[in-house]
């Protein structure tokens, strides 16, 4: 018999603002560290020199064309909406004394378009940029004093929107600082344990005094954190390999052991020990840390394994995430192991540690799409890909875990994070421009644009049961 998805289950899509809007400096927007990446997080960031070419600078141009947009969301039958706000659009360079008037206004117009279509908004905060000003003048996380602005920005958007909004997100995986440091943090690339630490101790702080704003000025809304959900696997049965797994996997935990539990792990006091480094945490910080989130959500893409052997840990050098490849599953065209079971497995496993609800807010394939002699993507390889995911997602709720909703990545075509390519693809929706900025940013639904649909529809009883 299929099963059939509890009624509060949302269904929808996830967007970035640096990676859809475009429109960089519209309206009194400020730069961000994104604005400086226009190889993506994977490459170094640049000073801006007028007429060098940047993808973002137009992206999809979401900024306009959000209209088209949500109505193309609505017809797949979108309950919700993950998207973010671009912090500098709200206040330019982070410490100005007062919000951008123009930039709240334009949010406040998306939200309207996407209330009269019904569908809920799950707002970030910080979705891996930062006022470009508090990397330059702040050195970014690692100073205290970005704590209160972002804690002003906070509050300001919750006054504004908290009527319309009741699902928000902190940090977008805030730990992805430990591996692109200026992406996650405004820090440079070879920055120190010590300053990187310290740098995810202050985000840690602000995270928490956000998550207090919220409590205290939208009562009635729910407010979570946001993990990269990099789960490990040992290489083998050595005793080794399983503690060097427990060690690896605890790297990413920490940040969701603190924001669910209010406090640091004793497991890092030994690995700070191991680094040679100490955190200032004030008794003050300690208080903030006390206010826990409400919901824990994640990304998720792959799996890995660690092992203890030199020679086979050193095969993990060369990805983002320091992961051995497991030789039982197979790659994206991008070199991303897919692993459905993989998420049922960590949707009991988060579960089981911390007993709050869970919200799958990333998921999905990218892929170079073509189009048929019609003019239509047929990408089947995507709806396989998504099919088996949301399976072991429904494999998860019958496990007993309380699923809040499923937030695919990228339900229209967009940049990249890692790398700003627009080749590589991962929505239900094409839009035309290539690498280079070719194009008439025209949108058009792919073959998956209707199997989503149907699935949604269905509240997901047309899944079809997969490995
Ligand atoms: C997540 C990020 O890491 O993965 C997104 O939160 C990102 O911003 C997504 O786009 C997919 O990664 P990429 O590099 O393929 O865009």
């Amino acid at each position: 018999m299929s099963f059939r998805f509890p009624d509060s289950f949302l269904w929808g899509g996830a967007i970035a603002a640096n990676q859809v809007e475009g429109s960089h400096v519209t309206d009194g927007k400020g730069l961000s560290t994104s604005d400086v990446q226009p190889k993506g997080a994977f490459g170094e960031p640049v000073e801006r020199v007028d007429g060098d070419f940047n993808i973002k600078d137009v992206a999809i141009d979401f900024y306009n064309r959000y209209p088209e947009d949500i109505a193309l969301f609505a017809e797949m039958g979108f309950t919700t909406l993950r998207l973010s706000i671009a912090w500098t659009r709200i206040f330019p360079n982070g410490d100005d004394a007062e919000p951008n008037e123009a930039g709240l206004a334009y949010y406040d117009k998306l939200l309207a378009e996407l209330e009269a279509h019904g569908i809920t908004p799950l707002l970030t905060l910080s979705h891996y940029e930062m006022p470009l000003h508090l990397a330059k003048e702040y050195q970014g996380w690692a100073s205290r004093d970005v704590i209160p602005m972002f804690e002003k920005y906070a509050r300001t958007v919750f006054a504004r929107y908290g009527h319309r909004v009741k699902h928000w997100l902190t940090f977008n995986e805030i730990n992805v600082t430990l591996h692109q440091p200026f992406t996650g943090a405004g820090l440079p690339r070879e920055v120190d344990e010590q300053t990187r630490y310290q740098a995810i101790h202050h985000q840690l702080v602000a995270s928490a005094k956000a998550v207090k704003a919220c409590h205290e000025m939208i009562p009635d809304a729910k407010i979570g954190n946001m993990i990269l959900g990099a789960v490990l696997y040992p290489y083998t049965c050595h005793p080794s390999d399983v503690m060097k797994t427990l060690q690896q996997n605890r790297e990413w935990l920490m940040f969701g052991d603190i924001q669910a539990r209010g406090y640091y792990p004793t497991y890092m006091t030994r690995k700070f020990k191991e680094l040679g480094i100490e955190i200032e945490i004030t008794e003050e910080d300690e208080e903030a840390l006390k206010e826990t989130i409400d919901f824990v959500s994640f990304s998720y893409y792959m799996t890995g394994c660690a092992s203890a052997d030199p020679e086979i840990s050193d095969k993990a050098a060369a990805n983002m995430l320091e992961m051995v490849p497991n030789p039982h599953l197979k790659a994206s065209e991008w070199g991303w192991q897919i692993d459905p079971v993989g998420l049922r497995y960590l949707l009991n496993f988060l579960y089981d540690r911390y007993q709050l609800p869970l919200f799958v807010v990333e998921n999905g394939l990218g892929a170079k799409d073509v189009l048929n002699e019609e003019g239509i993507v047929e990408d089947d390889y995507r709806i396989q890909y998504l099919n088996d995911h949301l399976f072991q997602i429904g494999e998860a709720i019958q496990d007993g875990v309380d699923v809040m909703g499923y937030t695919s990545w990228g339900p229209i075509d967009l940049v990249s994070a890692s790398t700003a390519q627009l080749s590589k693809r991962y929505g239900f929706i094409y839009v035309d421009r290539d690498d280079n900025g070719n194009g008439t940013l025209e949108r058009k639904p792919k073959k998956s644009f209707y199997w989503y649909k149907s699935i949604i529809e269905s509240q997901g009883e047309k899944l079809i049961p997969s490995e």
